[in-house]
């Protein structure tokens, strides 16, 4: 439920609009703390207090879109925020696609998970086969590995709840609980994957979570915030699979993350794998949300040939000079995902219903009704 402060933003603020379009005195700490980082030029709040317009792509789903001060997830047209399905729709969850335990942990399940469809862009460059996902939450890119016609066999997060979810979604019971940033039970997982495998892995993918980057002069692999990445190292120096995807935030291709990334792949190198590592626009792969994401490849033989589409990025809404103007993207918008959704009177954030039929193939998709989409058409 929105306080009545958050409900006086949500009615405020139009379409594409933010709390920039507050007035100046508006009561709100929150909104007066970002007004002034803004004016101090200390990053970008452009999207918080956002609200969605119905012929763009979202913003970044983030973990927190039942807040409104945290990004831009403020309905496009009712006053409320995104529901569950909503965010999950934005992110390319079908809607058989179940989040389990408290409203907090299936909106970090949604928030954390690669987009189905990047996941199936970027697992689709290799042959299909057994696949362990680590760091595998609810499962979003698990399901992109699945849609391409991999088979995953092992899944493993230190998360019951999103264990629970990956199991609940997928077949074979493939998920299991283990922490893989303490030594001994991540070499138990790595040798339950490796036994789920019958002891060959086609393709190794996760996305460890980031803890923030190492200063210099410590040596990168010893440095406590760089532990899961390494782990995932580690399992891929055990596991050996054929192919390996790493999927992670754009911070780690950029500075000090940069650093961290090098002696990442230089390791894989010397594992035999070939890596490459591009920055990937999510709605350049019919996902209706702008979301950028650092991917890693890892090959044992030739790498894939994989040119990222450009075709459909467009520049945020609030840097368009045009914002109205003629669509030069074809890029999936909010309408395409959501618009046929509606929430029930008096119902909470959890609920949404779908109305009549699908009218676009992006809905048609998430409803399951169409086994393909049309990526960016
Ligand atoms: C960015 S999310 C991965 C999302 C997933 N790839 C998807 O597409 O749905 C990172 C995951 O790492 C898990 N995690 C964090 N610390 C962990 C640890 N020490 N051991 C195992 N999993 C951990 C979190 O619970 C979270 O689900």
């Amino acid at each position: 439920m929105l306080s009545a402060l958050d409900r006086s933003v949500v009615d405020a603020v139009p379409p594409g609009g933010n709390w920039r379009d507050l007035p100046e005195n508006f009561p709100s700490q929150r909104v007066q703390q970002i007004r002034a980082s803004a004016g101090r030029g200390e990053g970008s709040r452009s999207t918080y207090y956002g609200r969605l317009r119905w012929d763009r792509p979202s913003y970044t789903i983030s973990t927190y879109f039942n807040r409104p001060g945290n990004g831009c997830f403020i309905h496009p047209s009712e006053s409320r925020l995104i529901t569950v399905r909503e965010a999950a729709r934005l992110q390319t969850f079908p809607d058989y696609w179940r989040f389990s335990g408290t409203l907090r942990q299936r909106a970090v399940q949604i928030g954390n998970a690669v987009p189905p469809l990047l996941g199936l862009a970027v697992a689709r460059m290799f042959e299909a086969g057994s696949v362990v996902d680590l760091f595998a939450g609810a499962g979003g890119l698990s399901l992109g590995a699945a849609l391409a016609g991999h088979s995953v066999v092992a899944a493993v997060d230190n998360e019951p709840a999103a264990v629970l979810a990956h199991n609940l979604n997928m077949p074979g019971d493939a998920a299991f609980v283990a922490d893989l940033g303490d030594e001994s039970s991540a070499r138990r997982a790595w040798r339950e994957a490796a036994a789920r495998a019958s002891g060959s892995v086609d393709l190794l993918i996760g996305g460890p979570p980031c803890q923030g980057f190492s200063t210099a002069g410590k040596a990168l692999k010893d440095d406590p915030r760089n532990k899961l990445l390494w782990s995932y190292v580690e399992a891929a120096d055990y596991l050996r699979p054929r192919a390996l995807v790493i999927e992670n935030v754009v911070a780690l291709a950029q500075s000090r993350g940069r650093q961290q990334l090098g002696d990442v792949r230089k390791a894989l190198d010397a594992m035999g794998y070939q890596t490459d590592v591009k920055i990937l626009h999510a709605e350049g792969y019919g996902v209706p949300q702008r979301r950028r994401r650092t991917i890693l490849v890892g090959t044992r033989g030739p790498l894939p040939d994989w040119t990222p589409p450009e075709h459909s990025i467009e520049p945020p809404a609030f840097m368009s000079s045009q914002p109205d103007g003629p669509q030069a993207s074809k890029a999936q918008t909010v309408l395409d995902a959501i618009g046929d959704l509606q929430i029930p009177e008096g119902a909470n954030l959890d609920v949404s219903v779908r109305l009549g039929s699908p009218r676009t193939s992006l809905q048609a998709w998430l409803r399951g009704e169409r086994t393909q989409v049309d990526a960016a058409a």
